[in-house]
């Protein structure tokens, strides 16, 4: 942040006049510095859902809602899509540029040597139920590593935030792949460090012991492109919540465990699986137009999945990638006719002329589109949620290093304005009427 202090905003409250301060970012709008108004003012403002709240100063994402514009550290998604891959992605987020070739086999040597989670720990994942959901089982395990890794909890040892961070990227798909397993009753497939990171997913997900597996290069790669496209998201629900559970000092893996509570639902994370389960639901492009108007109408609760974004008011620039890539892995695999996509692209068009969705700038999503790709390389819904966790750990925990290393650091503590009832005495039981 530059300092402009010289620069305020005026604000009239009853007989007072308050100078708060204004600063400009490197991009987007300006910001009123409002850390005096109770103080100054006696008064809060009022906000909920945060849509005029900034939360804290970051130089990791920048979106770009009007636009559709999305840049990890001042990359545009659309040529890190196409040109770089999920591990150098991770690289830059972390350490804020792309790495040199030899940093970048360093750092992949580093995430490979943590594949492997403690060996006690698959005793853990026998504790769930077998019909659990891999979100509950991801969100369960991942605060469960601070029971397993007490040397990488201490949040004030920087070598420690590294390790944890390390850890947390390495293990994450062998933890999604494992509930995965659990769920269907296969045995856990070891990670193989020889195999790319998306590759290596892919293996601890659809091999098994009794048969020969090769990972399909076409389908890594469109893996490794889902995650690279969820990677960072600047200050989400999730991300909002790793950083407020990591402002009052909590270790790193309960704070990522507290982002994969968030993200499961269907606002966020969950509108991959809730947009797939909907596609399917439609069934064929004759019954759209009844889904269209059932989103319009006010009585009804019905919101078009993967349709809307609480900053993006044009096109999310994601949606564009994940469609054509999409359309790629549905060709390659000879499954260009899926009755799934024809809905999904009708459905798109319909809803981009529709009065309704023009006003209320509603455009596709990520989630549109994510949701035809898993289901091609052959994911069942429940695995889509706990995907999205999987890659968008990489941006909790650069959010969650760059917001402990802030020396500005303060237990994130909002305000409310209080309706209840006034003060009144206690009545004891007998008296009450
Ligand atoms: N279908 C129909 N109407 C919608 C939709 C939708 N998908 N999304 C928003 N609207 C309408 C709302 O009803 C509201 O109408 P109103 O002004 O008449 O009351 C208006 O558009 C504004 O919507 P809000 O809900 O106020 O917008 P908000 O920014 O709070 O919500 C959200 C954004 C949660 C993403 C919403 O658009 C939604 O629920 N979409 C469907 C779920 C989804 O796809 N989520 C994934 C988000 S991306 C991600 O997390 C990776």
């Amino acid at each position: 942040m530059t300092d402009q202090t010289h620069r305020t905003a005026k604000l009239s409250v009853g007989e007072k006049t308050l100078d708060l301060p204004m600063y400009s970012g490197t991009l987007g709008p300006d910001v009123i510095d409002i850390r005096r108004l109770y103080a100054d003012g006696d008064v809060f403002t009022f906000d909920p859902g945060y849509t005029s709240t900034g939360s804290c100063e970051s130089a990791i994402t920048f979106i770009d809602g009007d636009k559709g514009e999305l840049l990890y550290r001042g990359y545009p998604i659309e040529q890190l899509a196409e040109k770089s891959f999920f591990i150098e992605v991770c690289y830059l987020l972390l350490y804020g540029e792309l790495p040199t070739a030899a940093q970048l086999e360093d750092f992949e040597n580093r995430v490979t040597n943590h594949t492997m989670l403690h060996d006690q720990m698959s005793y853990f994942f026998r504790g769930f139920r077998r019909d659990a959901h891999p979100m509950a089982i991801v969100c369960g395990v991942v605060g469960a590593m601070s029971a397993f890794y007490h040397d990488s909890t201490d949040i004030r040892d920087a070598w420690q935030r590294e390790v944890a961070s390390i850890r947390l990227i390495a293990k994450m798909p062998t933890i999604v792949a494992w509930a995965y397993k659990y769920s269907i009753g296969q045995p856990f497939v070891y990670p193989k460090n020889s195999l790319d990171y998306a590759s290596n997913f892919l293996n601890m997900c659809f091999s098994v012991p009794a048969a020969e597996y090769t990972v399909d290069p076409i389908l890594s790669r469109a893996m490794d492109r889902i995650f690279t496209l969820h990677a960072d998201h600047e200050q989400n629900a999730s991300t909002s919540t790793v950083r407020l559970a990591s402002s009052s000092g909590a270790n790193p893996f309960a704070c990522i465990a507290a982002g994969v509570a968030c993200l499961w639902g269907p606002a966020h994370g969950g509108a991959n699986q809730a947009c797939l389960e909907m596609l399917r639901e439609i069934g064929t492009v004759d019954r759209i137009p009844e889904f269209i108007a059932r989103a319009k109408d006010k009585n009804d609760p019905f919101k078009l999945m993967g349709f809307g974004h609480r900053v993006y008011k044009n096109f999310d620039p994601r949606a564009k990638v994940m469609k054509q890539s999409a359309d790629e892995v549905l060709g390659l695999l000879g499954i260009e006719n899926n009755p799934t996509l024809q809905v999904a692209k009708e459905l798109e068009k319909i809803a981009l002329e529709d009065e309704y969705f023009i006003e209320k700038k509603l455009y596709p999503n990520v989630d549109f589109y994510s949701g035809i790709i898993l289901d091609a390389i052959g994911f069942p819904t429940s695995m889509f949620t706990p995907i999205f966790a999987l890659a968008r750990t990489v941006g909790w925990i650069t959010q969650w290093k760059e917001m402990i290393s802030d020396p500005q650091l303060k237990i994130g503590r909002p305000r409310q304005l209080y309706t209840g009832p006034t003060a009144r005495d206690y009545v004891d039981v007998e008296k009450r009427g």
